[in-house]
Formats: C-alpha cells, sequence, structure tokens
C-alpha cells in the first residue's frame, strides 16, 4: 500500500506521522513544492521510526511526482491555511488553482489512485477535482466530518463529564463554520442519548462549539489546527487501505441522495478498498434537513466561485 501526500506543512505532516505510527501502509511520500523541505520533514519522521516501533517507509520529494507513482491513495493537503478571523471560503482563490494541478499531477502518475482532498474551502475542493478530472466519483473524498465530528466528541464529553471513548456523534453538512451539522439528537453515551443527561441548552453550546472548533484553534494557534485534521485523515486513509468498511461523515457528490444534488457535502458513507462504497442515508428529521438544505445552499455558493 503506498500512499502520497502532498503539502508537507503541518496537516501533511501529522497526516505522515499517524499513518506511519498505526503500521498498515508500506510506503508514505510526502511532496512540497517547498526545496528540501519535505525530505526534511520524512527524514525527521524516519528517526522516529526506531522509537515509536513502525516499518512505514516515508520519503520526501520536492515537486518530483514521479516519485508518487502507482499510489494507491493521496491525500492533497496542499495550500494556504486560514489566518485568525477569516473563514475557510475566503481561500478559494488561491487553493483551486492548485488543488487542481496537484490533483492533475498526482493522476498523471497513479491513474487509479483514490484522492482524499483536506484543503481548503474542503466541500468546494472536492467538488473541483470532480469537475476537473475523470476519476470516479467513489475514488474522491473530502475529509471534514471525521475531523468535525471528532471536535463534537471532544465537547460532548466535556459537556457530559466523561470519557471520550464512551460518547458516540456525527457532524454533517460543510466544513465551514456555519455549515456544520452536529448530530445532538442522535448522539449517546454508551447507547443512551446525551438528551438524557444534558439539558437542551447544554447541548446547544455543544453543537455551537463544535462548529467553531477550527476557527477557535485557528485564533488560538495563529493558523490552523494539525494534530486532529491529521489524525482524521489517517482514519480514512487505514479505512480504505485495509478495506475496513466504516462509516464516516466525508464529503461526496451528491446525485439525489438527501434530496440533494450536483455538489460535495458531508454525509455518512462506507469505507472500503473501493473508497466510497456506499452513500448511508439516515433518516433526519425536519429541523436536521433543513439545516442540511441551508448547509448545501452555502457550498453552492462557494462552489459558483470556482472559474470551471
Ligand atoms: C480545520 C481545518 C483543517 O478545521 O479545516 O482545522
Amino acid at each position: 500500500m503506498k500512499i502520497t501526500v502532498v503539502g508537507a506543512g503541518a496537516v501533511g505532516a501529522s497526516c505522515a506521522e499517524y499513518i506511519a505510527i498505526k503500521n498498515f501502509a508500506s510506503e508514505v511520500v510526502l511532496l512540497d513544492i517547498k526545496e528540501d523541505y519535505a525530505e526534511g520533514k520524512a527524514m525527521d519522521l524516519m528517526q522516529t521510526a526506531s522509537l515509536n516501533g513502525f516499518d512505514t517507509k516515508i520519503t520526501g520529494s520536492t515537486n518530483d511526482y514521479s516519485k508518487t507513482a502507482g499510489s494507491d491513495i493521496a491525500v492533497i493537503t496542499s495550500g494556504i491555511p486560514r489566518k485568525p478571523g477569516m473563514t475557510r471560503e475566503e481561500l478559494i482563490g488561491i487553493n483551486a488553482g492548485i488543488v487542481k494541478e496537484v490533483s492533475s499531477n498526482i493522476i498523471k502518475h497513479s491513474p487509479d489512485v483514490t484522492i482524499i482532498v483536506v484543503s481548503n474551502p474542503m466541500d468546494t475542493m472536492t467538488y473541483l477535482v470532480h469537475k476537473t478530472t475523470d476519476l470516479p466519483k467513489n475514488r474522491i473524498i473530502g475529509m471534514g466530518g471525521a475531523l468535525d465530528s471528532a471536535r463534537f466528541k471532544y465537547r460532548l464529553a466535556e459537556a457530559l463529564e466523561a470519557p471520550i471513548s464512551d460518547v458516540d456523534g456525527m457532524v454533517i453538512g460543510g466544513h465551514s463554520d456555519k455549515g456544520m451539522v452536529p448530530l445532538t439528537r442522535l448522539a449517546t453515551r454508551n447507547s443512551v442519548l446525551v438528551s438524557e443527561f444534558i439539558s437542551e441548552d447544554r447541548l446547544s453550546q455543544v453543537s455551537e462549539d463544535t462548529k467553531v472548533g477550527g476557527a477557535t484553534l485557528t485564533k488560538m494557534l495563529g493558523t490552523s489546527a494539525w494534530y486532529a485534521p491529521g489524525a482524521a485523515v489517517s482514519g480514512l486513509v487505514q479505512a480504505i487501505a485495509c478495506d475496513q468498511k466504516k462509516i464516516f461523515p466525508c464529503s461526496t457528490l451528491l446525485d439525489g441522495e438527501y434530496g440533494l444534488n450536483d455538489l460535495c457535502i458531508g454525509v455518512p458513507v462506507v469505507l472500503g478498498k473501493g473508497g466510497i462504497e456506499k452513500i448511508v442515508e439516515i433518516k433526519l428529521d425536519e429541523a436536521e434537513m433543513n439545516k442540511l438544505k441551508e448547509s448545501a445552499e452555502g457550498v453552492k455558493k462557494t462552489n459558483g466561485l470556482l472559474e470551471l
């Protein structure tokens, strides 16, 4: 299993590190446009191999896509991250050109690849890859919901004063401060609905804290977060590489599912060796459906900024 990670910045490097530590891939290629940067990160990470006990070979490349040839999965983290006060949507001008070029270079050397898009605005960048490449739709995946759901579980555990392993919950919708739809009604603590334990008001607070999860960290760190984004990507990569058939909310091209068409947005999917093997249509109530529709309108508005 060969995996390419394009962009050796904080998110790309964390992603490579978590993939290596989970020890399921034979090779990870880190690629960056900055001279020697990916090579340096790869060398540093390889020097953790004997300490952390992994056998994954990590190599770096300065923009030489021939080194990525034959990749099974490629993760695109390239582009600029947001600064405090910026929305993910504001990055579209610069990142669209980069994501288009990167995806075409990857496919040239790995025609059977599955692409995971992380660059923001992520739902629109995922849609751009659909519009500008010939990859089948099951092999283009946007990473947002897995991260947003991890942040949701963190906030749920905080509110419930419970260990995170005791809680479960999912965030669907667009990967944006306004567009996320945390499914509070369905969240559970060890199979009991969380509404049994905390008030509606507290749950609303959990929901709001989840939606601004990335923005909160961007303000604290001066740039966007990387550990949880990297870990979330590594979870998707592992599900595909190991054919786990796990359910994650991912951004995928919808064709009538949830009453939505011609956009990529986060909904639950089954991930396995075929990439997105199934879109899971769960029964949403009217309020949730309205929020998802509103979120879709926001994503479509951003898609409208693409020069296709
Ligand atoms: C975040 C970025 C990766 O939410 O979108 O941290």
